[in-house]
This record gives C-alpha cells, sequence and structure tokens, in this order.
C-alpha cells in the first residue's frame, strides 16, 4: 500500500518561501499533503499535492475572534486537518474535550482528520503509554460517528522537533496497541508515525507493514529532502 507524507508547515514561511516552496514541488504526488499555515493556503494550493490545515475551530461561524472554522476551511479547498497536535495539547492547552469537538467538526464539514496522539516522556518513563492513547483514542470515537475515515498519527511527544525518536520496535508496539483499541470502533483508519522523521530514518520506518506513512514537520521544510523522503518510500 502506498505510504502518505504529511507536512506540517508549522508556523514557518514568510508568503515568498512559500510560494517557492509550492514551485518546487513541480511533480503530481498522489500520497502528499501539505499542511501551510492558515495565511499561505490558498497561495500554497497546487495540483501536485492535497492540501490540508493545521488546526481549525469546531463551531462553524460567529463571535470567535481570531478562529478559523472547518467550515471556511472546507470552502477554501481543504481536505485534511491535523487534529490534537502535541503543541496544540501542551503549548495552548487543549484538553480530549476540545479535540473531540474538532474533529466532529472535520467529519461534519467533510475534512478527513488527522488525529494526534502521542505520550510525554514522563508517561513513557512510567509505563503509561497504553493509558495515556486509549484516553486520547477513547475520548474521540463514539458510535455517532462510525463508518467514516480518519488518519491517526502516533507521535510521541518528547520525539518531536528533537532528533530523538523511538526504535522501529517501540513504534510497532504501540501501533499495535492503536489496532487493538481501534477494534471496538468500526472506523477505517491508517496510522502514521511523526516526531523526527528524516532522511536518516525513513527508509527503515517505511519497510514496516504497521506505519501507513508519516506526519513529518522539521524535515520536510526543505522540499530537496521532502522530494527525496518520497522517492525512499515509494
Ligand atoms: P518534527 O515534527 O518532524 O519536526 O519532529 C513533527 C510534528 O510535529 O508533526
Amino acid at each position: 500500500m502506498e505510504k502518505l507524507i504529511v507536512a506540517n508547515i508549522k508556523m514557518n514561511f514568510t508568503l515568498d518561501e512559500a510560494l517557492k516552496y509550492k514551485e518546487d514541488i513541480d511533480k503530481k504526488y498522489s500520497n502528499l499533503v501539505i499542511c501551510p499555515p492558515y495565511v499561505y493556503i490558498n497561495d500554497m494550493k497546487s495540483s501536485s499535492y492535497a492540501i490540508g490545515s493545521q488546526d481549525g475551530f469546531y463551531k462553524d461561524k460567529g463571535a470567535f475572534t481570531g478562529e478559523v472554522s472547518f467550515l471556511q476551511l472546507k470552502s477554501i479547498g481543504v481536505e485534511y486537518s491535523i487534529i490534537g497536535h502535541s503543541e496544540r495539547r501542551h503549548i495552548l492547552g487543549e484538553t480530549d474535550q476540545i479535540v473531540k469537538m474538532k474533529y466532529d467538526s472535520c467529519i461534519d464539514n467533510q475534512i478527513t482528520p488527522i488525529l494526534c496522539v502521542g505520550e510525554t516522556k514522563e508517561e513513557r518513563d512510567t509505563n503509561k503509554i497504553d493509558q495515556v492513547i486509549s484516553r486520547q483514542l477513547e475520548s474521540i470515537f463514539d458510535d455517532k460517528r462510525s463508518n467514516k475515515f480518519c488518519i491517526i498519527a502516533y507521535e510521541p511527544v518528547w520525539a518531536i522537533g528533537t532528533s530523538v525518536t523511538p526504535t522501529l520496535k517501540e513504534i510497532e508496539e504501540v501501533h499495535i496497541s492503536i489496532n487493538n483499541i481501534m477494534k471496538k470502533y468500526n472506523v477505517e483508519y491508517k496510522i502514521l508515525y511523526g516526531g523526527s522523521v528524516s532522511l536518516n530514518n525513513i527508509e527503515e520506518f517505511s519497510k514496516s507493514d504497521l506505519i501507513d506513512g508519516f506526519l513529518i514537520g522539521s524535515a520536510s521544510l526543505n522540499t530537496s529532502n521532502l522530494k527525496q523522503m518520497l522517492d525512499i518510500i515509494m
């Protein structure tokens, strides 16, 4: 099965850099989703890849200064959205309840959610990985939203932007746990791995049948790197 790459641009690029990035991806990739900052989504739309957002708000419209709704994102062609990224959970205080409202709003607006889950270093050290992942998944899925497709991204918080990753075996163990939890729900899903994915490790990780693709931050900011990673996982 073709593996997916989701590039999370985070809060990077000026407009000129965003346009140059788009121009550099001059070949059509059916397995690439780029998630630019909101302000560049329209400018970065391209027939070479699909567009995702990095977040969105759970109400469709109204008096929510500074927020952008999934309804609005859908109206400009957004097909995917990252939900519950650890930077939003840990820096911006998003709770499981908020993530759930965002997930539901994505589904209601026909945007495919890329739901991020993952443990902190302390939770790993105290053997709480399964507990944390179960809580994060169980707070999202219920019967009402069954039969929907979503993408789950396993991103250990301690591996994000640190150049440190779990071993392939450790990643696979968590992906197996996710599969076990998801058996209860009638939801189709793929599982990505994210956290310091780079040219140094993507080849090894992509050999695993348990990994359906990658959510990549820093290593995706450079298009030459990104294209090499896409070639490797082909
Ligand atoms: P990283 O970020 O690849 O820079 O570790 C991944 C992410 O935050 O999604």
